[in-house]
């Protein structure tokens, strides 16, 4: 039987595709019971509970490395924004965290959310608003070193205003960038979350300047209805 990330037996459940339909209840308002009706038919959804990850974003990092191979046996990652751990999950035997490749170098993952993280073996997981001051300093502090990787998937919870959303995320992700900046191995990637809408002109020809290779990805585990795409530059000239 194949197992799950933590090394749980899967059981098959949810493998007939049924749609659910979510009747509208007293005291549930129209918007949320289209939530709980799209996270019920949502195919990522299924696979993330039958394969054993903590959220559905796992399949989207999944993706963008199938594609850019940049979660290689040895590698040091930097996972900003990483609760519930979903990324965090899938960089584990990719970069052999946990030594289980015989012969391949082992690989460090440190962590870092506002929200607290059940433990993942493997993971080095902190507590820490990103954005107050300092956070770089203590975050350079935990990685003890040079980073492979840095990536973001940080978020702020929505607002409801398409525009505040959008500049809110592009602060996080230029933070972001700027402590890749600083801690990336030369060769190294940087892969973050932004929203599609105007703002991030600057911070593309910012990183067209550092890295050899900067793209613009959909992956398809990201909601076509949503603004969401990732940028992942490669190939960091120091
Ligand atoms: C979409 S979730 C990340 C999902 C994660 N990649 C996974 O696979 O489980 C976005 C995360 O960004 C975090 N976040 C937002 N602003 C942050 C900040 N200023 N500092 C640290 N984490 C932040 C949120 O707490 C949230 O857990």
């Amino acid at each position: 039987m194949a197992k799950t990330p933590d090394g749980k037996n899967t059981s098959g459940r949810g493998q007939r595709d049924l749609t659910v339909k979510v009747k509208t209840a007293r005291g549930r308002t129209s918007s949320s019971t289209r939530w709980l009706q799209r996270q019920l038919n949502d195919p990522y959804v299924k696979r993330a509970q039958i394969e054993g990850y903590r959220g559905r974003a796992a399949f989207k990092i999944m993706e963008l490395d199938d594609k850019f191979r940049f979660l290689v046996p040895g590698a040091r990652v930097l996972d900003l924004g990483c609760a519930p751990g979903g990324w965090c999950q899938v960089a584990v035997p990719r970069v052999n965290a946990l030594g289980e490749k015989q012969g391949k170098a082992i690989g460090r993952i440190v962590g870092v959310d506002l929200q607290e993280v059940e433990p993942i073996m493997g993971c080095e997981i902190h507590q820490l608003d990103f954005m107050s001051d300092d956070a770089d300093q203590q975050v350079k502090a935990w990685l003890g070193g040079k980073a492979d990787v840095v990536m973001s998937d940080m978020a702020a919870s929505s607002s409801g205003h398409k525009q505040t959303d959008h500049l809110r995320i592009i602060a996080l992700c230029e933070a972001a960038a700027y402590l890749a900046f600083d801690v990336l191995e030369v060769g190294g990637t940087f892969v973050s979350k932004v929203l599609a809408g105007g703002a991030e002109g600057e911070l593309q020809k910012l990183l067209k300047q550092r890295f050899e290779k900067v793209a613009n990805v959909k992956p398809p585990a990201s909601r076509a209805d949503s603004s969401e795409k990732f940028v992942v530059a490669t190939g960091f000239r120091g």
